[in-house]
């Protein structure tokens, strides 16, 4: 949501500064903006609605930025304010020129205010109002320090911040507040991004900024101070990402590159976790006793990350026969949550930042509940604050639309319930020994084998191809798989669908079934199969076409079907993980066929650091 830039080193900046953005791109994509300095030392802002390529154009056509040697540069997710050349990032002043992530939410009264102190506005952001507040206490205060600290003390909202000071060429300052920020370190020069992918080409080592730091980057140095102005020193981090791994490497787009990368990273989430044939977490110091001390599980989560949830809510009802929840972050956090210290609440996150169950984890935690984050980016918000996380070795994921995250969250999710159940004596050892073997063994090459044999997922795509409004259906563990199906197919193809109980389809829904309307029917437990065949039927006969995700083993339903998008095994203790990837192919064929960008789609942003 936005992502941000700065450089400042000896080296040509724009260039610099346009290479962050296009990894951060998938952080928002309406506008794109960069301010450098000139040999001379003046500032100059290019920036443009739509996608980076038309700042690239502006920043080639201009002589002075081959020569620059410090900026910064903004990607926008728009929150105040349409997409617009004039919304677009850095904003600024005489003094000052300024990148923001995050949202103002005192912003219209500071406007009014800065108004009547004579300053004049040229958007609708509230991120300009922040510019302004900033210059406003740096020509009163005479000190640069002096007017962040003070601005700060006033902004209500989120922020990371990079600025630069049309009086100080080579230097970017920087602070956050509830969004992510990175200082990256590098040899005569060093950055400010939202996260490691940005500059990973050119530096791995890093300080994470905690919350309400202030940080001066300078080439030869970064001085990095707290709330109450106090230095501090982070320590240096070192990625474990490698730039080869935030690249398309061949693939059309990086969704399919990393459906691809799924039989991987499903074994780096779980072989370092199982040990003898049993999961094993006490290497990264999660005792899984925890899980005989609670009544309790809520795992709270948004989006995908939350259907990876609701996998794991089944698992651990049926293994551990622990009560789960599960809440969506938005909606938990304003609920009044039922949440104490029996409780053990799971925020289920990639990137770690989004804003909904940040603030879900921080209630959760103010309540006395145990807290453990489910994760991939080393680090981050929730990683750092959860009394506990679990890391899921995804990688970084870059296709907007998350596929392999999902993954191995739902694996991941599984391993953990097996845990517990075996923590809670409510699941026998050797129940417990095959389910970690089919992880760890059977499910990768699954997945690999349904990338091998597409054939019938691309038919049923194409099949789709001139389809508005469509279906998906499901019955216990497949119901979440629907919904999360049907979002898939949502975010990436613009074809509307809705996903539903099966079995509560006739009680209003199946009105809208017309001849010819494209229902999935997700099959993978089953116990439901003669539940699901009645409802296939169903549609059917009012002249729906089916499209069943099931194994082979479900005969029956194979041969009502119009289209089978396979699912390699029938126990349930990975079938409906590695349907999800049925699924997700399903939706980036359709989505390639139709000439959609598929890793950026409209209106979207990977990493959602607002409300
Ligand atoms: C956005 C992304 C989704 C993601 C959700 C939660 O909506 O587009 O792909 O599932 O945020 O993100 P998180 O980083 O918390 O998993």
């Amino acid at each position: 949501m936005c992502g941000i830039i700065g450089y400042t080193g000896k080296k040509e900046a724009a260039k610099r500064l346009l290479e962050g953005l296009a990894a951060l791109e998938y952080r928002g994509y309406d506008s794109a903006g960069v301010s450098f300095f000139s040999e001379e030392g003046k500032l100059i802002t290019l920036k443009a609605r739509g996608r980076l390529a038309n700042v690239s154009a502006k920043v080639d056509a201009c002589p002075e930025a081959k020569t620059s040697s410090c900026g910064i540069g903004h990607t926008r997710w728009a929150t105040h304010g349409a997409p617009s050349d004039v919304n677009s990032h850095p904003h600024g002043t005489d003094a000052l020129q300024l990148v923001h992530n995050g949202i103002i939410e005192n912003y219209a009264e500071l406007r009014e205010r800065l108004t009547g102190e004579g300053y004049v506005f040229l958007s609708e952001t509230d991120t300009e109002v922040a510019a302004v507040l900033l210059t406003s206490y740096y020509k009163k205060l005479g000190d640069k320090e002096a007017a962040f600290y003070a601005a700060m003390q006033e902004l209500v909202g989120s922020y990371a911040f990079a600025c630069v000071f049309a009086d100080e060429p080579g230097t970017v300052y920087a602070a956050r507040m509830g969004s992510p920020l990175i200082v990256g370190v590098g040899k005569g020069e060093n950055y400010v991004a939202s996260d490691i992918t940005a500059i990973l080409r050119y530096t791995k080592h890093y300080y994470q900024l905690g919350e309400r730091d202030f940080a001066v980057v300078r080439p030869d140095g970064v001085t990095v101070k707290n709330s109450r102005g106090e230095e501090v020193h982070p320590p240096l981090e070192t990625a474990t990402w490698d730039v080869e791994a935030a690249e398309k490497g061949g693939y059309p787009h990086f969704m399919i590159k990393e459906i691809n990368e799924e039989a991987k990273t499903l074994r780096d989430t779980l072989s370092p976790r199982i040990k003898n044939g049993l999961p094993d977490f006490s290497g990264e110091g999660f005792d899984v006793s925890v899980f005989r001390q609670i009544d309790k599980v809520h795992i709270v989560a948004c989006g995908t990350a939350m259907f990876a949830g609701c996998a794991g809510k089944c698992k651990l009802e049926e293994y551990a026969k622990l009560p789960a929840d599960t809440e969506i972050a938005s909606e938990f956090r304003y609920a009044e949550p039922l949440v104490g210290e029996g409780d053990l609440v799971i925020l289920v996150s990639q990137s770690g930042e989004t804003a909904d169950t940040l603030a879900a984890l921080r209630l959760a935690k103010a309540r006395g509940a145990k807290t453990l984050g489910v994760v991939n980016v080393i680090g981050s918000s929730i990683a750092r604050e959860a009394d506990h996380v679990l890391y899921t070795w995804a990688g970084p994921e870059i296709s907007v639309c998350s596929t392999k995250a999902y993954t191995v969250q739902a694996a991941l999710m599984t391993l953990l319930a097996v845990s517990a159940g075996l923590a809670r004596g409510t699941l026998a050892e050797k129940r417990a020994r095959e389910v970690v073997s089919l992880l760890e063994h059977d499910l990768p090459g699954e997945i690999d084998g349904i990338l091998a044999n597409d054939g019938g997922i691309r038919a049923a795509a194409h099949s789709l191809m001139d389809t508005k409004s469509m279906f998906f259906i499901g019955r216990g563990a497949d119901r979440f798989l629907a919904m999360e199906g049907s979002l898939k197919l949502k975010e990436i193809t613009y074809t509307h669908s809705e996903a539903y109980a099966a079995g509560e389809l006739k009680h209003g829904t199946i009105s809208l079934i017309e001849p010819g309307t494209p229902v999935v029917a997700c099959c993978t437990v089953p116990a439901m199969f003669e539940k699901m065949l009645s409802n296939i039927r169903e549609v059917k006969a009012r002249g729906a076409r089916v499209i069943a995700l099931c194994p082979a083993s479900a005969e029956d339903i194979r041969g009502e079907a119009d289209f089978v998008l396979p699912v390699p095994t029938d126990d349930t203790a990975v079938s409906t993980i590695a349907g999800a990837t049925s699924l997700q192919l399903l939706a980036y064929f359709l989505a390639a066929e139709r000439g959609l960008d598929v890793d950026k789609p409209r209106n979207l942003a990977k990493s959602v650091t607002v409300e």
